[in-house]
């Protein structure tokens, strides 16, 4: 006979399956800020026992270690898994945001307030999406909206301020910065936000002085910071202070090393541009951004130049409405094909298009009016091209140029004999070439005339032109047509 046991056995608690132990270390890992440990539990769980909460928490892993591709993925089978998630779509929105896709980032967000009208973190990121989409009344709908459920919340203050000085409502934002500072409580890091919404409200609004005197007083109150510096910097470049901006320029790309417009900015203003143009780089990556809006902005700021382009063209070559037809033309950063559009009419062979930005390209590429398109330096395709054109255009791309001559001197090569080279150049009032606040270049007049001459080229038409407005002010600029001497042609 077996003796009963003294103690009865206690009824055996079944063990969490695998799944729910790894993800409850997972969980405690996260907590301590142990995401690298976290992340192979987290894989192992979503592997053996998929669901909504088990990809969730490996996308929230992996955002936490910056693998946003993995993070979208993860949220995606989180989605796909569980249906309606707004906290799985925030957190995609968050990545989308980061790898700078904001048609997605926006598509998540409103998905996310749509199923979650409440929700804080949703809220915020629809506003974050709107202000990329430069939807300026409906982000501060939303940002107001979030303002006045708890104003105490400092962060949605200066969120909403901020909000305000992107809208160009410099009045507004300079309250609420203004209001946040007067708390002696605000933290270090939100008193350095507030002050780089003063001293870019000043900068917005043109008064360089002002923002000067709020970026320095912010510097000095909260130590180094790179909006505060870049703001700065810009301010001295405005008041032709160019050391200053030099120096500060240079301070804030030092503490924004991959920021491709600072290096550019910092690289052109310490005069140490190898090329004398704004780096292929940072041509590349500004136009790619900027590629989806370019035409909408640049209407809105009553941009002239392919129009220009093209009158000049039809005022050098008379007729050519009337049956004749224009032989091949180069267009040099071509864009999204403007010039392309404006001249269609009049071509009777080949038009070529020239760019860095594959964005760009493939913007023009959508018009179909070109016959050839070229992802390169339009001094490569200078040099390596050996075909004759009828006009090489190059519409508002030599405000990327401080240097024209290396440029211009490959010009004449590529020219049919009554071949013209077409271009637009923003004028200075001053020597040489200017950098200005916003990374382009602007020329004085006797500069042009000298590189052309100096290139193999004399001007058949040299004129002043308004080329487009920026903060409501006309931009002068130089319309040239040219031919090739002789000399160039040699
Ligand atoms: C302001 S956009 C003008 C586009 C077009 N020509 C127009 O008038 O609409 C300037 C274009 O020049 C291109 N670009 C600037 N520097 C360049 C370079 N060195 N080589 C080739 N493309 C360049 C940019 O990528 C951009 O697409």
């Amino acid at each position: 006979m077996i003796p009963a046991p003294l103690v009865p056995p206690l009824a055996a608690a079944p063990p969490p399956p695998l799944a729910e132990r790894l993800l409850a270390e997972a969980g405690r890992l996260l907590e301590r800020g142990h995401a690298p440990e976290a992340l192979p539990l987290l894989t192992t769980a979503a592997r053996i026992a998929p669901s909504p909460g088990t990809w969730l928490a490996l996308g929230r892993a992996r955002f936490t270690l910056a693998d946003v591709p993995g993070t979208i993925e993860a949220c995606g089978q989180a989605l796909a898994l569980g249906g309606d998630s707004p906290e799985a779509l925030t957190l995609r929105g968050r990545a989308h945001a980061l790898l700078g896709d904001n048609r997605a980032l926006l598509a998540d967000a409103a998905q996310a307030v749509c199923l979650a009208p409440r929700d804080t973190q949703a809220r915020t990121l629809l506003a974050q999406a709107l202000l990329l989409a430069e939807e300026f009344d409906e982000a501060l709908a939303v940002l107001g909206e979030l303002w006045r459920e708890n104003p105490a919340d400092h962060g949605a203050s200066l969120r909403l301020a901020e909000a305000f000085q992107r809208a160009g409502r410099y009045d507004a934002a300079e309250e609420l910065a203004a209001a946040l500072l007067a708390l002696p409580d605000l933290p270090p890091a939100q008193r350095r936000l507030a002050h780089g919404i003063l001293a870019q409200s000043a900068l917005g609004r043109g008064d360089h002085a002002g923002a000067i005197r709020a970026a320095e007083r912010g510097l000095a109150e909260t130590g180094p910071d790179m909006p505060l510096l870049s703001v700065l910097g810009h301010a001295q470049l405005h008041s032709n202070d160019h050391a200053g901006a030099a120096r500060h320029i240079a301070a804030a790309q030092r503490l924004a090393p991959r920021d491709g417009y600072l290096s550019h900015l910092s690289a052109a203003l310490n005069e140490d541009a190898a090329a004398g143009r704004a780096p292929d780089g940072y041509v590349a990556h500004l136009f790619d951004g900027y590629a989806p809006r370019f035409e909408a902005s640049l209407f809105g700021l009553g941009y002239r130049v392919p129009g220009l382009v093209l009158r000049l063209i039809e005022e050098l070559r008379p007729g050519l409405n009337e049956g004749r037809k224009l032989g091949d033309v180069l267009d040099l950063g071509c864009g999204t094909g403007l010039v392309g559009v404006v001249l269609h009419d009049l071509l009777g062979g080949r038009l070529k298009g020239v760019d860095l930005s594959p964005a760009m390209l493939r913007e023009a590429e959508a018009k179909h009016v070109y016959t050839e398109l070229q992802r390169a330096e339009l001094g490569q395709s200078l040099l390596t091209d050996p075909a004759l054109y009828d006009a090489v255009i190059a519409a508002d791309v030599f405000c990327y140029f401080g240097e024209l001559l290396p440029a211009f001197t490959l010009v004449p090569q590529r020219l049919a004999p009554c071949g013209v080279f077409v271009f637009s150049v923003e004028l200075t009032a001053g020597e040489g070439w200017e950098l200005t606040g916003s990374g382009r270049y602007r020329h004085a007049r006797g500069f042009v005339e000298r590189a052309l001459a100096l290139a193999g080229l004399s001007p058949l038409v040299l004129r002043e032109e308004v080329l487009r407005t920026e903060n409501n002010t006309p931009v002068r600029g130089l319309l040239v047509a040219a031919q090739a001497t002789p000399a160039g042609r040699a």
